[in-house]
């Protein structure tokens, strides 16, 4: 069964989707087969990967979830009923397999412009979740980008996922996002859904800047919000900011073809590797291949290590450090 996880937290500019096109692209790097679902407006995912699409004809993502409109409440189509209804629409979006691959794939349930109205006459909050089960022949894992606003886009995307990546810019006003989204997956446990946080990723990171201290020192200070250990599910390395992610969306490449240094994307290999670990797919991260390589050198920006002079360290000293680290 594919492991479902959710990009998401509730306040937008956060890396949601740079985040899910980077991971979808690495762990198809790795060899797995990825569903990368994108629920997020204006559907930036679905732009971040046009450059790997082969012209293809296929319905709309907001016409097939309105074909299950007379499903009520915490009904979800059958396995055969999505099938079917998949190949009705010729979706998900297969991109063409890349020989870096190794046997990866992608496959995008793309945005599109109806997909904000569509919601309006949704009923079930189970449709998404029957849908990814649909697939579950063909994908070992998805990455849903998550709408920021409420209603039953949203509600279908956390009765989907089973685990949640935060993605967070070191700025004290995003914490409230993260409190609102950790209180909405508390009130889905309540349902009786298997939803936890899987991790908070510092994005966007100046790593001489001294607010990144402030609120990694915050964060490490709430100690629980719903019952969940807020502090302890911070990844312990962090994603720079620089200019790369905005060019390679810009002009629909990935990063590594836009600059050579592997440090720039380096946050994004490790949280790849941890989310193939956490899938049951530790076997494909062991190899690290293609054109993201990473080297024992590549420098990592280690969160732990802020108050340092340089917080950056190479690969190999960073997992030395942090082979202890149960969580992550
Ligand atoms: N590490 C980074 N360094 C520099 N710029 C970045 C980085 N990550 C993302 N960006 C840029 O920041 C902006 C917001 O990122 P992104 O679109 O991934 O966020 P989002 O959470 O999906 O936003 P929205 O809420 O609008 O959907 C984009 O212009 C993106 O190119
Ligand atoms: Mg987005």
């Amino acid at each position: 069964m594919a492991k479902v996880y959710g990009v998401a937290i509730r306040k937008g500019g956060q890396g949601k989707s740079t985040t899910v096109a980077m991971v979808g692209r690495l762990c198809a790097l790795y060899g797995a087969r990825v569903l990368v679902v994108d629920l997020a407006q204006p559907g930036t995912t679905t732009a971040s990967l046009r450059d790997l699409w082969a012209p293809v004809e296929h319905d709309l993502l907001s016409n097939l979830l309105l074909a299950f409109r007379a499903f009520p409440a915490g009904i979800a189509p059958t396995p055969e009923q999505a099938r079917a209804a998949f190949t009705a629409a010729a979706l998900p979006v297969r991109l063409p397999t890349q020989p870096s691959w190794s046997g990866g794939s992608i496959a995008v349930l793309p945005w599109d412009d109806a997909l904000g109205d569509t919601a309006a006459f949704l009923h079930s909050e189970r449709l998404l979740a029957g849908l990814i089960e649909g697939l579950a022949d063909e994908i070992d894992l998805a990455l849903i980008d998550f709408p920021a606003e409420g209603g039953p886009l949203l509600a279908n995307a956390l009765a989907a996922t089973q685990r949640v990546i935060m993605p967070l810019m070191p700025e004290t006003p995003a914490l409230e996002g993260v409190d609102a989204l950790l209180r909405q997956m508390a009130a889905a446990r309540a349902q009786g859904q298997d939803i936890t946080l899987g991790g908070i990723l510092l994005t966007r990171c100046e790593p001489k800047n001294k607010r990144m201290y402030d609120v990694v020192q915050t964060i490490r200070q709430v100690e629980e919000v719903e019952g969940v250990p807020v502090s302890g599910k911070l990844f312990p390395f962090a994603i720079r900011n620089n200019e790369f992610f905005e060019q390679a969306f810009r002009y629909g490449e990935p990063i590594w073809e836009r600059t050579s240094n592997p440090a720039h994307w380096a946050g994004y290999v490790l949280l790849a590797e941890w989310l193939l670990r956490d899938a049951g797919l530790g076997n494909l991260s062991h190899q690290r291949r293609g054109p993201a390589l990473l080297t024992s050198d590549t420098r990592i920006l280690d969160i732990t290590a802020l108050l340092m002079n340089d917080p950056e360290l190479p690969l190999g000293d960073f997992e030395r450090a942090h082979l202890l680290v149960g969580e992550h």
